[in-house]
């Protein structure tokens, strides 16, 4: 018989995700005021899907409003167990609303492909920032700070079996840490009771093919972590 995921996880030493909270969703969220922190990190965390794709559609919570063409949610199966963060959209993810277009999206779906998942399919796709960051600059912490409930509100909605953290922004975000990337692969951590594994960049690996044997064995461990809860 099939245990209940909650036991599954605390059998494997895995402290149970979230409880969300029982109060529904305020029905006009207001998230584009930077201006009132815990108010409006609370407020994010009663959105329902409808209402944070508005949120960050009108956000105004950082600079990035100014520059950006479109806030970019995420993409992919709102259920799903796999979910993949990256750093913020480039200028094809701005241009067409979707994480992971360009040419790092293809090698991100090759990756995906070669562990027999698929883009959409019991995956989801978003990145720390919902804005691209003019000239793809790396993101500013005050960005991070704005950005991060929506990341937090998704990961609750979705309520993934594992997490995977593309590059070292992401990993060291999720993981409230400086350590470095090549510290932090190769390892499985936790961000709040969910395994998450760190791996490089496909932005990165385009440019450093010979680490790519190392993201080889971070989707191993991915996988292997996964067998284990399933
Ligand atoms: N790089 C990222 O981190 N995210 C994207 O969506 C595209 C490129």
């Amino acid at each position: 018989m099939k245990l209940p995921r909650e036991q599954r996880l605390k059998e494997l030493g895995i402290a149970p995700v979230w409880r969300l909270r029982g109060r529904s969703a305020p029905a006009t969220p207001a998230c584009a005021d930077g201006a009132d922190g815990a108010d409006r990190h609370g407020r994010i965390l009663q959105m329902d899907w409808t209402q944070l794709r508005e949120a960050v559609a009108n956000c105004t919570a950082c600079e990035l409003y100014k520059t950006r063409t479109q806030g970019v949610l995420g993409v992919g199966d709102p259920h799903a167990d796999w979910l993949i963060v990256g750093e913020a959209p480039g200028a094809d993810e701005d241009a067409q609303g979707e994480p992971f277009v360009g040419q790092a999206g293809r090698l991100l779906d090759a990756m995906l492909a070669a562990i027999g998942l698929k883009r959409g399919e019991n995956v989801y796709i978003a990145n720390v920032l919902k804005s691209r960051p003019p000239g793809n600059r790396n993101p500013a912490p005050e960005e991070i700070a704005a950005c991060m409930p929506y990341l937090e509100r998704q990961i609750q909605l979705i309520r993934p079996k594992i997490i995977i953290a593309l590059g070292r922004f992401a990993g060291q975000t999720l993981l409230h840490t400086e350590e470095a990337i090549a510290r932090l692969r190769g390892r499985v951590h936790r961000f709040q009771g969910i395994p998450l594994v760190v791996t490089y960049h496909p932005a990165y690996l385009l440019r450093n093919l010979p680490d790519k044997e190392k993201a080889w064995e971070d989707l191993c461990l991915a996988r292997e972590t996964m067998k284990k809860i399933d």
